[in-house]
């Protein structure tokens, strides 16, 4: 049976008026989707209905007495409908027309005492024990919208600049980031796998014949792609096992992975810098409504907090902010000065001590970005002991203002976001066989694993580069979400694999 989309009723008689010849006033539809409210009043039933295409319900209307008690007693919040009806101007403030219904099919219904999505603002903690139903809440459907948006804006913008888009493995025996943090690949028996004559599990036994993992990035293969096809893209789902709990961590998530041959660490930042304003562009257009939705929420919840942390900028002018200011561009060395003379840093005030060397830590970032600059910003040339094995190594060493010399550098970059962190992380890609398995082998990483890669080395090499963008940090930035387990429709984290 034939419906027409919510979204696309309500755009059709957005600005309504009965004379124009395309209004749908006059016309009969049937909408279908699942009841948000029910209220009687003496004269009267209203149903808001919404069905996903958008933030926006539609009212249906029937006059009191017109359904039979026994099919309005199990019209309630979360029952699914197909109304028919005639669509007229309403009456009522809030909405431009409604369904005078004419006919009514209960697909299913939602017992009151048993649904567990009321009317009423009920916590992300509690709407995180029953993801599987939490799509069905303004703020849940608003976040999905945007995030396919986005999903889209980012085929969209890898194709409009001549990038392809390429499918690496997600099962591997590789370990790309030399990070170590993989979850396990295995159909051996758990309780009684096969062991080697050392008393080793037999993994030559096992169903690719070798160990393998789940990908932790596909960097290693993207990097293949790109120096045969110029400029590749990835954008699939990417595991790391390690043991964060935070807001900003998930055990799975997506990751959209270029890399282009001849591109230097310049180029790279110029292109990440285009990219996420782009993008985040895209979503202000397409996603008024619901940003609109989430802006609101957020001003409602800011208000709720002490004057000292509620935050200077609603969400939608933070994303106008930054689509419309350049990023701070400036080393590590130069950021670990700006943070070593920081109020917080002489005050004691950070967890972390800071110093040339170490891996800054969300606190640091976050001042860095949020105090300091008050712009997104792209920090590089990190000491090469705290990245992985594969960037580009400096020959200059680093200097700060008072000109101490620090290093091994290397190429990398991060672009740090305000109330994120870190959402982006790449670098220019050593290019020269002879160092980087020198550099492989000071980190205790067998060439011989990935010799596979170590020949686009051997074979034409060439300057490349590339980055990782997080998609939920990128959702969660956009949607001003507090918590990355919110901006995935079903999160995976240590202990959470429910749904
Ligand atoms: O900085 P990372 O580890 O870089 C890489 O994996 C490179 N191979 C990327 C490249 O150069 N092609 O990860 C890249 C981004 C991070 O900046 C962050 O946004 C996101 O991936 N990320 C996570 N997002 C959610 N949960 C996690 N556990 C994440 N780990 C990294
Ligand atoms: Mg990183």
């Amino acid at each position: 049976m034939s419906y027409l989309p919510i979204k696309q009723l309500l755009k059709a008689s957005s600005g309504v008026d009965s004379s124009r010849m395309d209004s749908p006033v006059g016309t009969t539809v049937t909408v279908k989707g699942w009841v948000r409210t029910k209220r009687e009043s003496k004269n009267a039933v209203f149903i808001a209905l919404n069905d996903g295409s958008t933030i926006q319900n539609i009212q249906a209307v029937a006059e009191a007495g017109q359904l039979p008690e026994d099919t309005l007693k199990l019209i309630t919040t979360g029952s699914c409908l197909a109304i028919t009806g005639q669509i007229v101007e309403s009456q009522g403030s809030g909405q431009a027309i409604e369904v005078k219904i004419t006919d009514v099919v209960i697909y299913g219904t939602a017992d009151p005492e048993k649904y567990p999505l009321q009317p009423k603002r009920h916590s992300l903690e509690f709407l995180r024990e029953i993801a599987h139903l939490r799509p069905r809440t303004n703020t849940f459907s608003a976040i999905l919208r945007i995030r396919h948006a986005l999903a889209f804006a980012i085929h969209k913008y890898f194709n409009d600049n001549g990038f392809f888009y390429l499918n690496t493995p997600i099962i591997t025996a590789s370990d790309a980031e030399g990070a170590g943090e993989m979850f396990r690949v295995t159909t051996l028996d758990a309780i009684k796998p096969p062991l080697t004559e050392d008393g080793k599990v037999d993994y030559n036994q096992d169903f690719f014949g070798r160990e393998t993992n789940l990908t932790v990035s596909g960097q290693l293969e993207g990097e293949l792609g790109a120096m045969a096809l110029g400029k590749i893209y990835t954008f699939g789902p990417t595991f790391r096992a390690e043991n964060s709990n935070t807001t900003r961590h998930l055990a799975e998530f997506w990751m959209i992975e270029p890399e282009m041959a001849f591109y230097e660490l310049k180029d790279n930042m110029n292109l990440a810098e285009d990219f996420v304003k782009t993008v985040i562009r895209y979503a202000l257009q397409h996603c008024a409504d619901d940003l609109a939705f989430l802006d609101n929420r957020l001003k409602e919840e800011e208000k709720t907090k002490k004057k000292e942390e509620q935050s200077e900028l609603g969400l939608l002018e933070k994303l106008q902010f930054v689509i419309n200011n350049e990023f701070v561009r400036l080393t590590y060395t130069e950021a670990v000065d700006i943070l070593m003379n920081s109020k917080p840093a002489k005050k004691g005030q950070f967890q972390f001590e800071v110093k040339w060397g170490i891996d800054l830590q969300s606190e640091h970032e976050r001042y860095l970005v949020e105090k300091h600059f008050k712009k997104p910003v792209i920090l590089t040339n990190y000491p090469r002991a705290i990245k992985a094995f594969y960037m580009k190594q400096d020959v200059e060493p680093a200097t700060n203002a008072r000109g101490e010399v620090f290093g091994p550098t290397v190429r990398a970059m991060d672009v740090l976001f305000p109330g994120i962190g870190e959402i982006i992380g790449g670098s220019q890609r050593e290019e020269d066989l002879d160092k980087l398995v020198a550099r492989m082998q000071e980190v205790g990483i067998d060439p011989e694993a990935i010799w596979w890669y170590l020949d686009t080395r051997r074979f034409g090499t060439a300057p490349h580069a590339g980055f990782g963008l997080g998609f939920e940090r990128l959702v969660l930035f956009v949607t001003g979400m507090g918590n990355i387990r919110d901006v995935i429709p079903f999160p995976r984290a240590p202990k959470t694999a429910e749904f």
